[in-house]
Formats: structure tokens, sequence, C-alpha cells
């Protein structure tokens, strides 16, 4: 077994509902092999300032059903430079951690994986993005929690956007990825889903509206996300809007309220479970990747591989989406 006595534990990138929960399992795994376990603050930038607190028992207990993360979370441009990363590599050594376990997403495993060759330091990646557009992994920390915000606030708009005949806009995250919107616009049963991973067809989407006029649908959802090719929820209303006049229409942004909340049972399970498998990881010597859940199984895929390649949307889940929603 890899000789570890001291870990250091941090969240970077935009935070996600369960990182938490990884922060704990991380810790509580370690704390069982008997070693000391740095949390650090602030992600990579608490690393060059040398940020970091001891963790213990104590505080990590309560947190595991608490959104947001104990340890803040930064996207560090000074990272991003050579001097940056010594200076990280320097407090690491002073503190003769061994090892350290990252949670968050591309940006994270990026930096991660330019420092672990740089350094020949032993890091792992848990992926922790409501986005969840990580290659490696079925679904990242806070995804679940995500979208069920997103069904809970979207059914709410139903309610009234029936009551006044209306058509809404609704923006989700995902700045690159479409994947909150699809699972979400399934669940709501949106009238399409615009997403960036597809072309997004004005006049198609007019159609189908028009479609749903005679067919006297009363409200309509159209799932937006917010990197669509057609521009965000605003942009996507207004070129509707010039040529359909068929329903009113209003513009929902949902932001970052869809990052925020307690994880979800789903979040808490699988937080739990790549923090104490990201610690195992550390002990087995298997270092510089990301640890991934796919089709149920541990997954371990290096940190190059996760950023480099995309997940794939789903698209047969669309089509099916449009034939449910007619
Ligand atoms: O966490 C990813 C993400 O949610 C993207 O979907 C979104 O574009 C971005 O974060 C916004 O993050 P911030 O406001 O923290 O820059």
């Amino acid at each position: 077994m890899n000789q570890i006595r001291k870990i250091a534990v941090l969240t970077s990138g935009g935070d996600s509902p369960g990182m938490n929960a990884a922060i704990r399992a991380v810790a509580r795994t370690g704390f069982y092999h008997n070693m000391d376990v740095y949390g650090v603050m602030r992600g990579y930038q608490g690393l060059i300032d040398d940020d970091m607190i001891k963790l213990d028992n104590q505080k990590v207990a309560n947190i595991i059903q608490r959104g947001g993360t104990i340890l803040k979370s930064e996207r560090s441009k000074q990272f991003e430079t050579k001097e940056g990363r010594r200076t990280a590599y320097e407090n690491l050594k002073a503190h003769n951690i061994d090892a350290m376990v990252v949670i968050g997403g591309d940006g994270t495993f990026t930096g991660a994986d330019v420092f672990c060759e740089e350094f020949d330091f032993q890091v792992v990646g848990i992926p922790g993005t409501i986005d969840n557009d990580l290659y490696g992994t079925d679904y990242a920390l806070g995804y679940d929690t995500a979208i069920n915000t997103v069904v809970e606030a979207v059914d709410k708009l139903r309610d009234t956007a029936g009551s006044h005949n209306r058509l809404f806009f609704v923006e989700v995250m995902g700045r690159d990825a479409g994947f909150i919107a699809l699972r979400s616009g399934i669940a709501t049963g949106a009238e399409d889903i615009l997403i960036p991973e597809t072309e997004t067809c004005i006049d198609d989407l007019i159609e189908k509206l028009n479609h749903d006029r005679r067919e006297n649908k009363t409200s309509g959802i159209i799932m937006v996300a917010e990197g669509d090719d057609a521009g965000n929820a605003y942009q996507v209303a207004r070129k509707v809007n010039e040529n359909f006049h068929g329903y009113e229409t209003r513009v929902t942004v949902l932001g970052h309220v869809q990052r925020g909340g307690a994880p979800t049972c789903m979040d808490r399970v699988l937080a739990s479970t790549l923090g104490y498998e990201a610690v195992n990881s550390l002990l087995k010597g298997k270092y510089g990747v990301m640890i991934g859940k796919v089709k149920n199984e541990i997954q371990y895929t290096p940190f190059k591989k996760a950023v480099k390649h995309h997940k794939v949307v789903n698209e047969s889940m669309l089509e099916m989406a449009r034939i449910l929603s007619l």
C-alpha cells in the first residue's frame, strides 16, 4: 500500500451541491487510515496563499446535507502561471502533505493535470459541476440537485403560464452543455429544449409553436441552455416574437439558484462514494485521475482525457422529448 500520512482536499471552480458531502467522505476515510487531513480554503488560490485548516471529525460533522462548500471556492488566475503552481507546491511540501484530492470541473482538472506533470505530485479528482459535462462519469456532484431545483421552479412557472395562456422561455445553466436543459426539459414536459450540442432553428421552433396553438395548448415552456447557439433566453424570445404571436411570452432566467440548496439523496451518496474511493485510489498509488462512476462502476479517467473528451448528449432523448410534447 502507498504510504500516505497527510492529504489535502480542496474545492475549485463553480460550487455544486454535494461538495460538502465529498469533503466529509475524504476526511473521514483519511482519518480511518490514520491520516492528517488538511482543508485548503478557496481552491487553488488558497494553496498559493497557504490558506489551509487542519480538519477533524467535528469540522466535517453535519455538513453532508449542506449545499455550497465549507472550504469555499474560487477560479484562480495565479494557478494558471508556473510561478503560482510552484508556490502552491512549496506550500504543500512545507506542510509535508503527500497527496491531494481536488473537487471541481474541467478547469479544476486542467490545473490538476499540469500540476501532476510538473511536480509529480499525487492528485486525484472528484467531478463536481452542475453542468455534468465531464467525460468519465455518468453524473457529477450537484447535477441531480440542480435538475431537481429546475423541475421544481418550472412546475411553478407552468401553473402561472397555464393561467394566462403564456409561453415561457426558461434559461438554465450550461455554458457549453445542455445536460441540465435536456433532463429537466423532459421532466417538465417542455414544448422544446434548446441546447448547444445541436443546431437551433428558430423557424422550426415557430412551426412547433403554431402546431401547439392549433392543438389548443394553453401554455408553453421552452427550455433554453444558456450557451445555446441561437442565444440566451432573451435573445431566443426576441427572435421568436418577431414572427410568432400565438402566445404572450415571458422570460425567466433561473441563474445561480441552480447552484445552491441541500444536495439530493443521490448527490449525497455519489459524493460519499467518490470521496471514499478517492482516498482508496491514493492508497493504491493511483493518481492523475478523476474518479467517476459509469454504469454504476467506479472508473478512473486520466485528467487529460476527462477534460479533452466531450461527454456526448443522448440525441435520442431529445427526439423522445419532442414526440412526448406533441
Ligand atoms: O458551474 C458551472 C456553471 O454553472 C455554468 O453553467 C455557468 O455558466 C457558470 O457556472 C457561471 O458561474 P459563475 O457565475 O460562478 O462564473
